[in-house]
């Protein structure tokens, strides 16, 4: 079982707290001046990924007692919940296993007593024999054509992960041309059904609970479209796939249980990448390179299981983030991969960041009097630089950043590269170091600008800096790269669940709006004037269908 402590009643906090207010009064740029070892000291290395978190307001102490404050509040005992299948996931009562699906090593792994790695790798065994026919062109359409056009129907983790991944590792890319419907908005669909051609398109209905009403109406139009097309319900077999834990539900659909790819409650939807709802992955990019981001993920599960929580990527990115967070009370935190394939990254991780540890209630079912999960976003660089860098740089708001570069392009066009990656490291330099007046001054001086001119402008061009930045190099990303980095971020978010003492693995947060959604569907289906809400929402939706 998970650990119930709360944070702010460990000794680590306390001292803490009084370690904060000294660290306010150093700068970034001073700790770095008086220490040539602090990088070494402040970062770490697992394989070809490397996380620098030395341009952070931290000193050894900083490090030492937040160290102190995982122990106190049992990271390494949670850590081994987890890993053994312990149903830590409480308010639903069940374990928490994305780890098993990328169990390389394939040793058991139990829930109830039963090793669920025969049958995680039963469905990775018919997820390879179906996207190797799919891809090899060996499966046919219904007139007899290979399939050129994927579309994967589904949402939230059911959506963010296969796209993010497929769009990471494009470079990969196979001739399979693949598209990603997500939205209810029939716009989605729409747009994605004009240019494909039914007898060579592939359905992919991804949905864990396969009721969620976006996906299952995009999949009813789909259907639809495929027979309107000229397929038959009985060629519906060689067009939809399911992705989903819910059997009865795909069959009910009216897709064939030999096209379902099964995965499990253990799994949480924005931890499924991992399952079958990788199976867009695998026809993207071919069955290996899936094997290769499982085998990348395995690789960071077992650093996070075993390595000392001073050595372990995970535990340190987590502990950077609480003392932004809880001690700097920073609201937000950017994500920023200077790596234009890994565009939906920061999207992947607002969602796998914000459903987990949105939460206000702790594991005591009480209100908690700190603050938890931060709002994460982010865009690839150099777009976010000319776009909302101006305010992480001079605005008033501290806002930690994680910059992610690859080493190695996969399109290394002259010098566009050195070009990206000066850009990176200039901008956590200069988030660091600022200009202070004095640099100011003499760079206007010499740029020739007279004493009343350089008078008015001084104020707007000081930087304060002193602003912090993890910085995360990886040789090159590729799928096993990519497996090692999201998991790195998955059990970031797990350590910070656990010292938040909430629970990260359920999403009741997303319920409400979805049922009342389901009650006013039926009000809008006729002309009668609503009056069962308040005045607001009453309004809005008379107005709609006076509109509509
Ligand atoms: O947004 C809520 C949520 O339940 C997510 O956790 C999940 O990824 C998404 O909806 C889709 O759910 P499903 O895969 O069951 O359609």
């Amino acid at each position: 079982m998970l650990p119930n402590i709360d944070f702010t009643s460990t000794q680590s906090y306390k001292y803490l707290t009084d370690h904060y207010l000294d660290i306010l009064t150093k700068n970034l740029k001073d700790l770095f001046a008086a220490d040539s070892q602090r990088f070494e000291k402040f970062s770490l290395h697992f394989e070809d990924i490397l996380l620098d978190y030395s341009k952070n307001r931290i000193d050894e102490e900083t490090i030492a007692l937040l160290i102190q404050l995982a122990c106190e509040c049992g990271v390494n005992k949670a850590i081994e919940a987890m890993f053994s299948g312990d149903r830590i996931n409480v308010t639903e009562d069940r374990p928490v296993l994305h780890i098993a699906l990328r169990n390389r090593a394939n040793t058991p792994i139990l829930v109830d007593g039963k090793d669920v790695m025969p049958d995680v790798n039963a469905v990775l065994q018919h997820m390879k024999e179906f996207s190797e026919a799919i891809i090899s062109g060996s499966w046919k359409g219904y007139t007899g054509k290979p399939i050129t056009d994927v579309v994967n129907i589904g949402i939230g983790g059911s959506d963010l992960g296969p796209v993010m991944v497929t769009e990471a590792l494009k470079a990969y890319k196979n001739h399979l041309t693949m598209h990603f419907v997500s939205n209810v908005d029939g716009t989605h669909i729409a747009e994605t059904l004009k240019d494909l051609d039914a007898e060579t398109t592939l359905f992919l209905i991804a949905s864990k609970t396969f009721t969620t009403q976006e996906t299952m109406g995009n999949a009813h139009s789909a259907r639809d479209w495929f027979i309107e097309k000229g397929g038959k319900d009985e060629d519906v077999a060689k067009h939809f796939a399911a992705l989903s834990t819910n059997s009865e539900g795909v069959e009910k659909f009216g897709i064939d249980t030999k096209n379902m790819f099964e995965f499990w409650d253990w799994v949480g939807g924005r931890y499924s990448l991992w399952s079958a709802i990788g199976l867009s992955i695998a026809l993207s990019v071919g069955f290996d390179n899936f094997e290769e981001l499982l085998s990348g993920a395995h690789a960071m599960d077992n650093h996070f299981k075993t390595a000392e929580l001073e050595e372990n990527l995970p535990v340190a990115l987590a502990l950077v983030g609480i003392w932004h967070n809880n001690f700097f009370e920073a609201e937000t935190q950017a994500i920023l991969p200077y790596d234009q394939y890994m565009h939906r990254f920061a999207a992947y991780f607002q969602q796998g960041d914000m459903e987990s540890n949105g939460k206000h209630v702790d594991r005591n079912g009480k209100h908690v009097d700190y603050q938890t999960g931060p709002v994460i976003w982010g865009e690839p660089g150099t777009n976010g630089q000319h776009a909302f860098y101006q305010l992480i740089h001079q605005g008033t708001k501290l806002i930690p950043c994680d910059f992610i570069a690859p080493a190695q392009s996969h399109n290394p066009l002259g010098e566009h590269h050195n070009m990206l990656l000066s850009n990176f490291f200039a901008q956590t330099e200069a988030l660091m170091n600022g200009k202070t007046e004095e640099e100011v001054i003499a760079e206007l001086k010499k740029a020739g600008k007279s004493e009343e001119k350089i008078g008015q402008i001084v104020p707007f061009k000081v930087f304060e800096g002193n602003r912090p930045t993890n910085s995360i190099l990886i040789k090159k990303i590729t799928p096993y790269s990519l497996g090692s980095l999201i998991a790195m971020y998955e059990h970031k978010i797990f350590v910070q669940g656990i010292i938040w003492n909430i629970y990260s693995f359920d999403q009741w947060g997303v319920e409400l709006g979805k049922q009342l959604a389901g009650k006013i569907l039926p009000e809008l289906k006729d002309d009668v004037e609503v009056t069962s809400h308040d005045s607001s929402t009453n309004g809005l939706i008379n107005q709609y269908k006076a509109w509509r």
